[in-house]
């Protein structure tokens, strides 16, 4: 009897582990946070998987792993490392320690909308901050975008005054600290898959996301309401270790590379729509989304800017006017 069992354990282990990997067949595994549907990274990833699947059969085989049910993206890249994990897209803001050329993407005001960033991605500066972390054992693979970010809080924000003295959610950043210090708010580092019970048992008053992202997660159930500030960016980079991708076979490396490639193209050429669909969804599930008048933005835009010089000296001075041209 013990044996029968040992079997059919045996059995349902390979055949979970199997579902979708063929023996034989090289299994990549994608760690993400959020969730699959109705977001630009969600979307782009099961894509991915699906085209290396059905393309790559017999040869390689992709897990995607959304919702932080394989890694946090603070565990991420350090188990990418150490090779149990070949692929993920952090947000920009998380490369924190590996370097500081990112902090362009987390300064405020810097991006008019994503088409201007798209364009500074796409740039000679874009390809070389894409490989700008090979020495640490990192390699850059695609940009791919989610959108615009806007602030949430427990409490209407109208004014930069009103954010003053709230606690304020902020992913693994320097720059987003001193963004909300600048605020005369207080700044918490913590985790996306925390966020909702940290904004629901009011441990944080608020936050800042996309709208994909506060859709995805429902942190507008637990807001007093959004308001469009448009003041960043949150982008992702899909990464992998080099060590893993120079290791490849020439002609997997090279299929894969042109997956990607069209797969990033063509997410990325949705992610605007997606992030508008998902303030749709905001508001039809009740949430209470706030515009501001272009005086009401500008106020925004005066107390936040003066972070700019805190990081200007970590990006370098050329970096700065380059990505600020992208927005012509
Ligand atoms: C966050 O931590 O708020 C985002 O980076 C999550 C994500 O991956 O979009």
């Amino acid at each position: 009897l013990l044996g029968l069992a040992v079997a059919s354990a045996m059995v349902l282990t390979t055949s979970v582990a199997q579902a979708k990997c063929d023996p034989g067949e090289m299994v990549i595994k994608f760690s993400h946070v959020t969730n699959t549907d109705k977001h630009p990274k969600g979307i782009a990833a099961t894509l991915l998987e699906k085209r290396v699947n059905e393309e790559m059969n017999g040869k390689a085989c992709m897990e995607v792993f959304p919702n932080s049910t394989l890694y946090d993206d603070n565990k991420v890249l350090e188990a990418m490392l150490n090779g149990d994990v070949q692929l993920a897209a952090p947000s920009l803001s998380k490369f924190e320690k590996f370097t500081k050329k990112f902090r362009i993407f987390d300064l405020p005001f810097v991006f008019e909308d994503v088409d201007a960033v798209d364009r500074f991605q796409n740039s000679e500066d874009g390809e070389k901050l894409k490989n700008s972390m090979t020495r640490r054992g990192l390699k850059g693979l695609a940009f791919w975008h989610n959108g615009m970010k806007q602030f949430s809080a427990n409490k209407p924000l109208i004014k930069p005054e009103d954010a003053k003295g709230l606690k304020f959610r902020v992913q693994a950043s320097d720059v987003l600290v001193a963004q909300i210090e600048q605020l005369g708010a207080s700044p918490q580092k913590m985790s996306f898959k925390e966020v909702y019970g940290g904004l629901q048992t009011k441990v944080i008053d608020g936050q800042s996301n996309t709208w994909s992202n506060i859709y995805g997660k429902k942190f507008f159930e637990v807001q007093d309401g959004t308001t469009e500030t448009n003041h960043g960016i949150l982008d992702y980079l899909l990464v992998t270790s080099s060590k893993w991708w120079d290791g490849l076979p020439d002609d997997v490396r090279t299929q894969l590379a042109t997956i990607i490639k069209e797969v990033t193209e063509a997410r990325n050429a949705e992610s605007t729509k997606v992030n508008n669909e998902n303030k749709a969804n905001v508001i039809k599930a009740g949430g209470e989304v706030r515009t501001l008048t272009p005086e009401q933005r500008q106020a925004w835009v005066d107390a936040m800017k003066p972070v700019w010089k805190k990081f200007e000296g970590d990006i370098g001075e050329d970096l700065m006017n380059a990505a600020l041209k992208a927005n012509q």
